[in-house]
């Protein structure tokens, strides 16, 4: 295990969220890793309202002790589609049922996109990873602004989409990319080297009672935090998900940076729905690619144990 004493090669990271109750224990988990340079966290509208999400980030960073990381503001809406929420799986505040207080650190000035644009183009050719657990609205525009991120992004690891998982929202499609489908079909065909988990990936992790159990029993804050979301989590779950286990979608993409080995992907090309109102945010991902040229890969399987073992060695820093 790292300490932060250690001077260790960091890896410097943005992350892209609409801070729900995922969005905020990935957060959690990346706070407290110390491979990470975490050159700031950006927010957009998604699972609550752009307001409410920059909100929910600053009152994880705050009880993750982490304000040196700036929050910064992006995207309000998508880019096309009327703005659509997911309040029913996170809770009106989009936190569960935390406690919601206003945070002592504000946001940062500036636009997110702007941020993501400055440090990619004022650092070596892709030395900055970017991990987007909510729409893709912030990274789609940075690419339309300045193409030249395409080639100079480092890794880039995305939850969303579905194959044959369905969807999460409707029938047909997972949240993140119904929020913003013409921003996932600018990022999916840009040619930039992406790894996505969707939900084929993503439920194949969840929280279950004794894993939710082992979480709390750690004892800090940021495992106290972590196990009152994926309880409130668990209760929603059990309501609308016919009784499964909540999936633990967003720490997934801060786990495969972290441990990329407990993940199996395939190459891939992912188109998006953005026409018809049946299947708009579908994700059409097809593997019969070369795998030579594909610039997309797709997570098939993951070491569900293992996720679990990195998250607890963290929460309990
Ligand atoms: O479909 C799951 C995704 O949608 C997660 O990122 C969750 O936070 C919501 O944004
Ligand atoms: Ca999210």
């Amino acid at each position: 295990m790292l300490s932060d004493k250690v001077q260790v090669n960091r890896q410097a990271l943005i992350i892209d969220c609409d801070t729900g109750v995922d969005d905020a224990v990935a957060l959690l988990l990346a706070f407290k890793s110390p491979e990470f340079d975490i050159l700031g966290v950006c927010t957009t509208d998604g699972n609550v309202s752009a307001e409410q999400v920059a909100r929910n980030t600053r009152i994880i960073r705050e009880i993750a002790g982490r304000e040196d990381v700036p929050v910064v503001i992006g995207c309000p809406r998508p880019i096309v589609r009327d703005p659509v929420e997911a309040g029913h799986f996170h809770g009106e505040s989009g936190l569960g049922d935390l406690e919601i207080f206003e945070p002592r650190a504000p946001a940062a000035l500036g636009h997110a996109v702007n941020f993501i644009i400055e440090q990619v183009m004022s650092r070596p050719p892709e030395s900055v990873t970017l991990a987007v657990t909510g729409p893709m609205t912030n990274l789609a525009v940075a690419m339309v602004m300045q193409p030249e991120i395409i080639e100079r992004l480092g890794p880039v690891i995305i939850m969303g989409g579905a194959r044959s998982e369905g969807g999460n929202i409707i029938a047909s499609a997972e949240f993140n990319v119904f929020a913003d489908p013409h921003a996932a079909q600018v990022v999916f065909t840009s040619g930039c080297p992406i790894t996505v988990l969707g939900l084929d990936a993503t439920h194949q992790v969840r929280a279950t009672a004794e894993r939710r159990a082992a979480v709390r029993s750690l004892g800090t804050p940021a495992a106290r935090t972590a196990g009152r979301l994926l309880d409130f989590a668990a209760g929603v779950a059990a309501e609308l998900m016919d009784g499964e286990d909540p999936p633990l979608h967003d720490p997934c993409t801060i786990a495969f940076l972290l441990r990329p080995e407990l993940f199996a992907t395939r190459a891939c090309a992912v188109l998006v729905e953005t026409g018809s109102p049946l299947t708009i945010g579908h994700t059409a991902v097809e593997f019969r690619v070369d795998p030579k040229t594909a610039s997309i890969h797709w997570v098939t399987r993951v070491d569900a144990d293992g996720v679990f073992d990195l998250l607890l060695e963290r929460l309990a820093l």
